[in-house]
């Protein structure tokens, strides 16, 4: 069997192809960089994923609401958002092969290499040692691994102190005294290194009319920030309390790769818990815990995910931490938690001359509340899905199939209703019992080909069961249940299956799970 440390994201990709879950936008032009279609069965497991972060966030807590904010929004907001000054990637061409690179994952991607040159080390010296292998001791004391750890540390610190004041010779020095290649042409030729503002602008109303710059909005929790006053006072919110949205952000990310890992336009689930200044540590670990737990009771594997804390903060946050999920290019960023201070809506009152202050009854004075914020990219948790659940098993018979363990409750279709010949009056009978399920769930009905070939195809989408209408089906009444992961069958009555298939695929199973 497979995990995930052996699937690439090749394999991913063209297998979320092949089975009509993503495909490249435009792709009769040659495609879009960094962004991507959700197709059939894509846009089915996204809009599953997207319900259960919804419900467990508006529905399960009396305090969190929901908005829809518009993508559009008054330029100012960016300004004070720090956007317009800050939301910057150190960007870097080679002169030779014209490709454009960021300068800091540059710089980062050699870090890495000099690691691999340390692990190379230590696998060398476990062999020549054999169990006396101390593989802390020989990492403290072995001058060419200390070398190579001392390096990394230098780099590390110039480049934190380059990032941080905004130095970009910085950076290119860096490139330069490393002797970094552009990974592809190995030319060394590179020009300086420039800001670059990941905003996409664009222009509101005619020319004749004076038309505005505008931004296609890179996160959605401004949005919540200054609808925060409209929402407390219509819906009479006592802090704390939070505000959820689902909606797309766009960043004109400069490396396009990596599939739907770092897209230019791409969907994000944030949440912004208002709370009394002087509480937002409490609140920040509380909303770690859940995170993790509506996470864990996904099921895609406990061992997945890690916490990784920041040390280096942005100068609003007093708090904060990613889950990260290991992708199969390893440990990398899911989600954020933030604990954002008073920052933004004291920008916001700032910027905007309105005083965006909550009155709180109990102390009987007005503040700005602190915010604690958890966002996720819809799109990561979707590959973080189909990266652990895509599994090529052998078979006993030594035969091999690729199969989407998707938990049931998310998976784009829940029930193929399969006659296990076209005649007969079998397509008939599967089509009335497909009829009744369709109310209940997402279904799909299939008679081409062998029962076997169909059954793999089902596999290959995910789908958790199978229902095979054959000749005793006319006879009894009954039909053959294949479960996808075990392959196992068993014969139960069509009037059972709803019950018998509606406990295992229901959103229920989950949510019942982090109350
Ligand atoms: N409001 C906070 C914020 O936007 P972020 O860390 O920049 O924080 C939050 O983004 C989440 O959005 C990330 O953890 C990631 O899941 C997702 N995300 C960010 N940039 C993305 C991109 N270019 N493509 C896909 N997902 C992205």
């Amino acid at each position: 069997m497979s995990d995930i440390a052996d699937i690439t994201l090749k394999e991913i990709t063209s297998h979320a192809k092949e089975y009509g879950f993503i495909f490249p936008s435009s792709e009769i032009y040659d495609g879009l960089g960094a962004v991507y279609d959700y197709g059939q069965n894509g846009v089915q497991l996204k809009n599953n994923l997207r319900e259960y972060w919804w419900k467990a966030m508006v529905r399960l807590n009396e305090n969190i609401v929901g908005i829809d904010a518009a993508i559009f929004m008054h330029p100012t907001t960016w300004k004070a958002s720090g956007h317009v000054d800050a939301f910057n990637d150190p960007l870097i061409d080679n002169k030779d092969s014209k490709k454009r690179y960021r300068a800091d994952n540059l710089i980062e991607d050699h870090i890495a290499k000099i690691e691999g040159k340390i692990e190379k080390e230590l696998t060398k010296a476990a062999k020549r040692f054999g169990e006396s292998f101390d593989r802390d001791m020989y990492l403290e004391t072995n001058p060419r691994v200390k070398g190579y750890r001392d390096k990394i540390d230098a780099i590390n610190q110039k480049m934190k102190v380059s990032m941080d004041s905004g130095d970009l010779g910085g950076l290119k020095e860096i490139i330069e005294e490393e002797k970094i290649a552009d990974p592809i042409s190995g030319s060394r030729n590179w020009t300086d290194v420039r800001q670059f503002n990941l905003m996409f602008k664009t222009e509101m109303g005619s020319l004749a009319e004076g038309a505005n710059d505008i931004y296609l909005r890179p996160e959605t929790a401004q949005g919540i920030f200054v609808n925060y006053l409209n929402v407390q006072k219509t819906g009479r919110m006592k802090i704390p309390f939070g505000i959820a949205q689902v909606g797309k952000a766009f960043r004109n990310e400069i490396i396009a790769r990596q599939f739907i890992f770092r897209m230019r336009e791409f969907e994000q689930m944030e949440m912004q818990f208002f709370v009394k200044p002087g509480e937002e540590m409490e609140w920040y670990h509380h909303w770690k815990e859940k995170r993790i737990q509506w996470h864990n009771a996904l099921g895609l594997g406990h061992d997945n995910y890690r916490f990784h804390d920041h040390l280096n903060m942005a100068h609003y946050a007093n708090a904060a931490c990613d889950i990260e999920f290991q992708f199969p290019m390893g440990f990398k960023e899911l989600e954020g938690i933030h604990s954002r201070t008073d920052f933004d809506l004291k920008a916001h009152e700032e910027h905007s001359g309105k005083k965006l202050q909550y009155f709180d009854n109990q102390e009987d004075r007005s503040y700005v509340p602190y915010v604690v914020e958890t966002s996720i990219g819809l799109d990561r948790l979707f590959l973080a899905v189909l990266s652990s659940c895509y599994k090529n098993e052998t078979l006993e018979d030594g035969s091999s199939r690729a199969v989407l363990k998707i938990p049931p409750a998310m998976a784009p279709i829940k029930i193929a209703v399969l006659p296990l010949v076209a005649k007969d009056g079998l397509p008939e009978k599967a089509r009335k019992i497909l009829e009744e399920l369709r109310f209940d769930f997402e279904c799909t009905y299939e008679e081409k080909d062998s029962i076997g070939k169909r059954y793999r195809r089902q596999d290959a989408i995910g789908t958790p069961f199978s229902v095979t209408v054959d000749h005793q089906t006319l006879e009894d009444n009954t039909v053959t249940v294949r479960d996808r992961d075990t392959m196992e069958q068993i014969r139960i009555s069509t009037e059972e299956l709803s019950e018998v298939v509606g406990k295992k695929v229901s959103i229920n199973t989950l949510l019942h799970q982090l109350s």
